[in-house]
């Protein structure tokens, strides 16, 4: 029997090292070892810039002397190589820019944070501030070749877009196509979604010309104020409306929203959407949210930790969290001192208004992540419950981070 197991083990194991045995059509991309990835510098930036559709430029420290960073350093080198070649057949090249070596042109191109990666079109910058994956990359660079606008042609297209509900969506009502044309929405990575086919377009209560926004998980649009609307306009509207009251944390610009806290807090949710629990939690947070959009002090981050099997360890250490059951909790960005919603009552969530109340705690300060340290400090371990006893000790991050 072990026999057996054995030799099936070794079979199985081996299809991973070599692929491509009698079957193909699920073949990963390897690294090639071919180098696509430029070394830019003074004499090639600008014929790079002028020759391709898009430019990405990975800002970063010269290599560095240990052996460990070294390696750190080839992986990041290795990412962009295998974006590089699974995009070759699309108008993208990749460059790095080492911020002592070519310190001048990082200046010229206006490159600032070293380790971040930006995206050049038509002589707009893009700041790519996501997951350095080459999913993650690759996902983000076909979404930037793409037209920022779709012609909605019919009642198929506009319940498509109806569906997609976790992202920002705008809608815009015009006639015919060529009136439809925002081509520098694509640099603030916003998509309009243009109809100009259904007669009065009654059920979006669309005005000719007029463009609506629609809020994540909103089921009632915002009216964009004026009508005929400009480029900047828009830009401006969706500027000042994208932290959304409930937002889901995405792989492609999970730093960008994690920087944009709530006075050094977030209210974060964790909830797989495919879990029976975790669906019917985000319904409740769904509502909430609904119930709550016109506050601007509230935005609740919504993470699937189905989306990020990397993190889902780190978090349930960091947060001290069980991540397969749903969660809400208030994080301290600074140090990521959390606290957390006791729902541990297996059979019930709580209702839309228990976490109502509970998120007017932590808007007013009632719920903060600061109570619980001070008692720490006075009362060591007495106060909490007994599976987590042993929490006084494994707790030595704390008092480092000061
Ligand atoms: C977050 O933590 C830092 C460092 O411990 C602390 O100084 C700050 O007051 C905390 N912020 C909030 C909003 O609790």
């Amino acid at each position: 029997m072990q026999q057996i197991w054995l030799s099936l083990l070794s079979a199985l194991s081996l299809r991973l090292v070599l692929p491509g045995g009698a079957e193909e059509g699920l073949e990963f991309p390897n690294f090639d070892g071919k180098d696509r990835v430029l070394d830019i510098s003074e004499r090639n930036y600008k014929k790079a810039l002028k020759r391709y559709d898009l430019l990405c430029l990975f800002y970063h420290e010269p290599m560095p002397a240990n052996k460990g960073l070294q390696k750190r350093f080839q992986m990041t080198e290795l990412v962009l190589e295998l974006t590089a070649q699974v995009l070759e057949n699309k108008d993208i090249a990749f460059g790095m820019v080492d911020s002592q070596k070519d310190a001048k042109v990082a200046k010229k191109l206006g490159l600032e944070e070293v380790g971040s990666l930006y995206v050049f079109k038509d002589d707009r910058v893009i700041e790519f501030d996501g997951e350095l994956s080459a999913d993650t990359l690759v996902e983000f660079l076909l979404d930037v070749l793409e037209d920022p606008v779709e012609i909605i042609n019919n009642a198929m297209e506009l319940r498509a877009f109806e569906r997609m509900e976790e992202d920002i969506r705008l809608i815009g009502y015009f006639k015919g196509e060529d009136s439809c044309q925002f081509p520098t929405l694509a640099h603030v990575q916003i998509r309009l979604q243009c109809t100009a086919v259904f007669p009065k377009s009654k059920h979006l209560s669309l005005k000719m010309n007029g463009v609506n926004f629609y809020e994540p998980f909103m089921e009632e649009p915002a009216v964009l104020p004026g009508r005929p609307l400009s480029e900047m306009d828009i830009v401006e509207f969706v500027t000042q409306h994208r932290r959304a009251t409930l937002r889901k944390l995405r792989a492609e610009n999970m730093f960008e929203t994690w920087e944009d806290d709530m006075d050094g807090i977030h209210i974060v949710a964790f909830a797989e959407e495919e879990d029976p629990d975790g669906y019917e939690f985000l319904e409740i947070l769904k509502d909430v949210a609904r119930d709550n959009t016109n506050n601007p002090e509230l935005s609740i981050v919504w993470i699937d930790p189905d989306d990020f099997p990397l993190l889902t360890t780190y978090w349930e250490k960091t947060f001290k969290l069980d991540l397969f059951r749903p969660q809400i909790g208030v994080v301290n960005v600074t140090d990521a001192d959390s606290v957390w919603l006791d729902m541990s009552d297996d059979e019930d969530l709580p209702t839309a208004e228990e976490l109502e109340d509970w998120i007017e705690d932590v808007l007013s300060g009632r719920v903060n992540t600061e109570d619980d340290d001070e008692f720490a400090d006075d009362h060591e371990n007495d106060h909490f419950v007994p599976e987590d006893e042993e929490e006084g000790d494994q707790d030595p991050d704390e008092e480092d981070d000061e």
